[in-house]
């Protein structure tokens, strides 16, 4: 195997951790379920040691430290995968294995649905600057504001669900249900098909997994066959019938585009709004599902915390960025370069992949102050969870103004709350979630 020996190993590091050492743990990070599963001391290591750490085994780097991945994904030299540059050999080509990391999302541009290809996340201006722009019109502050009554009723709803159960699964009662049924609210997705999206927005999400089988593989595209069914379906509907919707508020954008009135801009596609309600349907679950999961286990294991969070509901937005922080639900996103540039001191050629670790930029200890312990206080540095730059979370105020309803609900809700098992993490690395949180409330 071709060595890509990038990265030097600094002279105070090469008598602690060979270059070799370094590059396992970064595999271990994103394949091994036991790192995967609590990833901080990889971090950590990382961290001090090659903080922008270049692998061996491929064109691939791992940035751990926050202002270095903050640069990354705001690099005009960083590009979304999977971008083809012209210098790449042909898909299928003998050596096409080299042009493409194994340990990327196990998914090469050839094996992207023509409608997964028109998605925000993974285009890159100009072409995601018009789509975004188009969206955006749809998504609105005021479209998220409006939502917060309705939040408000559907988090009581769950409650209810999970007042009468008095024990059983978080996940299963609450954690799925409420941001199914918000971003079913906000999408247009009528409640009787909600419970269809769990497995399939599950399928689909392990496409951003390293690793992933190729099982997991056909599952996902079978997954994102069902759902652009689906949504083709639901956008001829609104064509026919508009609601208060985001996905008739696209239809009506594309309408006024056809009709002239927009000269100079490019229509909306029906392909790039299946791709975009796809995406928000799924990127507004899963990861919202982990966030009150994830946010519920930092309360649970830090219970001073979660005393002085009930006695005080202001908290609720310091809580939330500190769950943010601490249990990021997004542990992990990616760059290609498509230029040769400078990060941390190291320089990244052109076509190389960088992963930007969001989990261990949260707990940087240059940018928090004891990052490992989960304390609810003001921090001064913006949690990088919903990453920055151009792709940044569109769905940022949504999951927040979520979180902070849902967890002042749960405390005036219930006196107690105590784990009934202990949680086990799912064997995910980008995603990250708890397979169950067993609980009994009272
Ligand atoms: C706690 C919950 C959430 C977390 C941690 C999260 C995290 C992220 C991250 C890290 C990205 C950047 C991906 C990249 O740079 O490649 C992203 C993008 C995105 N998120 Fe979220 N997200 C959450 C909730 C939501 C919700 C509720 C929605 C929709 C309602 C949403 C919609 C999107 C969209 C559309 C993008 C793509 C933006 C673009 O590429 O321009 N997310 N999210």
């Amino acid at each position: 195997m071709e060595q890509w020996n990038h990265g030097e190993v600094t002279p105070e590091t090469a008598d602690t951790l060979s270059h070799a050492e370094l590059d396992h743990m970064a595999v271990q990070l994103l394949l091994d379920p036991d790192v995967r599963a609590v990833p901080f001391e990889h971090y950590r290591t990382l961290r001090t040691h090659a903080p922008v750490h270049g692998a061996s085994f491929g064109p691939l780097w791992f940035a751990t430290r926050y202002d270095d991945c903050h640069e990354v994904l705001r690099h005009p030299g960083t590009a979304q995968p999977p971008t083809r540059l012209p210098e790449d050999p042909e898909p299928g080509a003998a050596d096409e294995s080299d042009s493409d990391s194994p340990f990327l999302f196990g998914r090469r541009e050839r094996d992207l649905d023509p409608t997964a290809q028109k998605s925000l996340l993974r285009l890159n201006p100009p072409d995601h600057t018009r789509l975004r722009g188009l969206v955006s019109r749809g998504f609105t502050p005021r479209r998220v504001e409006q939502l917060r009554p309705a939040v408000e009723a559907m988090t009581d709803a769950v409650l209810n669900d999970l007042a009468e159960a008095r024990e059983g699964d978080l996940l299963d009662l609450v954690g799925f249900p409420l941001p199914v049924r918000v971003i079913g609210e906000l999408v247009g997705v009528p409640a009787e098909d909600r419970d269809l999206f769990r497995t399939l927005v599950r399928d689909a999400a392990t496409s951003l997994e390293p690793g992933i089988t190729p099982e997991q593989q056909q599952a996902a595209a079978a997954a994102g066959l069902q759902l652009r069914t689906y949504f083709e379906g639901l956008i001829a509907d609104r064509k026919a019938h508009p609601q208060d919707d985001l996905t008739s508020a696209l239809v009506a954008v594309q309408a006024a585009q056809l009709a002239g009135e927009e000269p100079g801009t490019e229509p909306l596609t029906d392909q790039e709004m299946i791709a975009t309600l796809i995406l928000i349907f799924a990127a507004g679950f899963e990861t919202t599902t982990n966030l009150i999961g994830n946010g519920l286990w930092c309360l649970l294991k830090n219970p001073e915390e979660m005393g002085r969070f009930r006695l005080d509901p202001s908290l609720a937005a310091a809580a939330v960025e500190e769950m943010l922080r601490y249990q990021s639900p997004v542990q992990m996103d990616a760059r290609r370069t498509v230029a040769d540039i400078e990060i941390g001191g190291q320089q990244i050629p052109r076509g190389h992949w960088v992963i930007t670790l969001l989990g261990a930029a949260n707990r940087d200890p240059e940018k928090f102050e004891d990052p490992e312990v989960f304390r609810i206080v003001d921090r001064p540095t913006p949690v990088l969870s919903f990453a920055t730059g151009i792709h940044y979370c569109l769905g940022a105020s949504l999951a927040r103004m979520e979180g902070r309803v849902f967890f002042n609900h749960l405390l005036e809700r219930f006196d107690t709350i105590e784990l009934t098992a202990e949680p086990e993490w799912r064997n995910t690395f980008t995603l990250r979630g708890l397979n169950a949180l067993e609980v009994r409330v009272h």
